[in-house]
C-alpha cells in the first residue's frame, strides 16, 4: 500500500482480491493485509503471496495466480 503502488492501481487490486476471497468463501482462510513500500516502486503494483513477489500485477494475472495456488481450474 505504498503511495507508488497505490497510484499504479493497488486500490483496484485490493478490491479484486477482497471480491475473489468472498466469492470463493475464503475470507476466514486467507490473510490479506497491506504492506508499506517494498522498494521496487518501478515494478508496481506489487503483491506478495506466500513470500513470493509479483510485479506489475493485474486482475487477470491475480486470477490466474490464485486459481493456480488454490487448485481451481477453469471450467
Ligand atoms: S510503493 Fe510499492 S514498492 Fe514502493
Amino acid at each position: 500500500m505504498g503511495s507508488s503502488c497505490f497510484s499504479r492501481g493497488n486500490k483496484k487490486t485490493v478490491g479484486f482480491i477482497q471480491n475473489y476471497l468472498k466469492e470463493k468463501g475464503l475470507t476466514d482462510e486467507i490473510v490479506l493485509k497491506g504492506a508499506h513500500c517494498m522498494g521496487e516502486c518501478d515494478k508496481g503494483p506489487l503483491v506478495e503471496i506466500d513470500g513470493e513477489l509479483f510485479h506489475h500485477v493485474t486482475d487477470s494475472m491475480l486470477q490466474e495466480i490464485f486459481d493456480s495456488k488454490l487448485g481451481y481450474t477453469a471450467d
